[in-house]
């Protein structure tokens, strides 16, 4: 479990730590999964995207000890939310946000993204995470702009091209928001995160954040298999870690 008495020094540890230990992460790909580099000590994370997805997942990571700053670009919705999460939460504009974070999370719909790589991809290259939970949908976001991510090679390949130079992972795109709360830590078994990243200290960094909130990572395979952490593939839905890795060695 992550402290809250962490200071810039004991962060700048945490990410040397994580770094040097990326090496190992990726001798083999399932063992990445496994590789704990960054516990222990409070990362800033920034929202973008403080709705129900965003907003499940900024209060996780507040419960596991992590100072969280949740965005809008109408800031004061979001007072009763922030202030029902104690004070490692904060709530600021989306600027505000990638500021705050060593870590960002976006958690927007997928038509947003495009948009939000023009106005902050060369601030989001300098952290050291970004993880990507956005889902392209086509009742929501259109069936063009579905067509035009699965063009691209789905939607890893696709975020990665709006926000070059990222260090993006793709995550929690097919666990619901309610589910969040409810099966972090649960009992009998942690349910399974599926993860795709091409970049090694950023998978390892994700991957701890991603067991301090009580659930398992599993890195199915670079950003191109970002294409399968979208609703209504094999890998939607809740999975135990082994039931992925099963899915996950049958996917092209
Ligand atoms: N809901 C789920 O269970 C779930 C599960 C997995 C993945 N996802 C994915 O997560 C994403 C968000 O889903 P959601 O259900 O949380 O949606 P939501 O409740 O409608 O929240 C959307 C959030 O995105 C923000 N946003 C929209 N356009 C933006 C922009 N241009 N710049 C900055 N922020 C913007 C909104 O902020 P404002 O306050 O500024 O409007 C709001 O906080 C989607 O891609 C979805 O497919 C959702």
């Amino acid at each position: 479990m992550a402290k809250s008495d962490g200071t810039e020094h004991n962060r700048r540890e945490l990410l040397q730590a994580a770094a040097s230990s990326a090496l190992l992460a990726l001798a083999a790909w399932p063992l990445a999964a496994r590789a704990q580099t960054a516990g222990g000590t409070p990362l800033k994370i920034g929202m973008i995207g403080s709705g129900r997805e965003g907003g499940a997942l900024g209060a996780a990571l507040v419960k596991a000890g992590h100072p969280v700053m949740l965005s809008s670009r109408h800031p004061e919705e979001l007072k009763n939310l922030v202030g029902g999460l104690g004070p490692l939460a904060k709530a600021g504009t989306v600027d505000q946000a990638i500021e705050f974070g060593d870590v960002v999370m976006i958690v927007v719909p997928y038509g947003a993204m495009q948009q939000i790589g023009r106005d902050y991809a060369a601030a989001l290259a300098k952290k050291t995470l970004v993880i990507d939970v956005s889902n392209p949908i086509a009742r929501r976001d259109g069936a063009d702009l579905v067509k035009a991510v699965d063009e691209q090679g789905g939607a890893g390949l696709a975020t990665a091209k709006m926000l070059p130079g990222a260090h993006l992972v793709r995550a929690f795109n097919a666990i619901g928001s309610a589910k969040i709360a409810a099966d972090a830590h649960r009992a009998g078994g942690l349910v399974g995160v599926p993860i795709a990243g091409d970049d090694t200290n950023a998978i390892a960094v994700a991957s701890s954040l991603i067991r301090e909130i009580g659930f398992e990572p599993v890195l199915i395979g670079g950003l191109a298999k970002g294409k399968y952490l979208v609703p209504g593939t094999p890998l939607g839905g809740e999975h135990s870690p082994a039931e992925i890795r099963t899915i996950a060695a049958g996917l092209s």
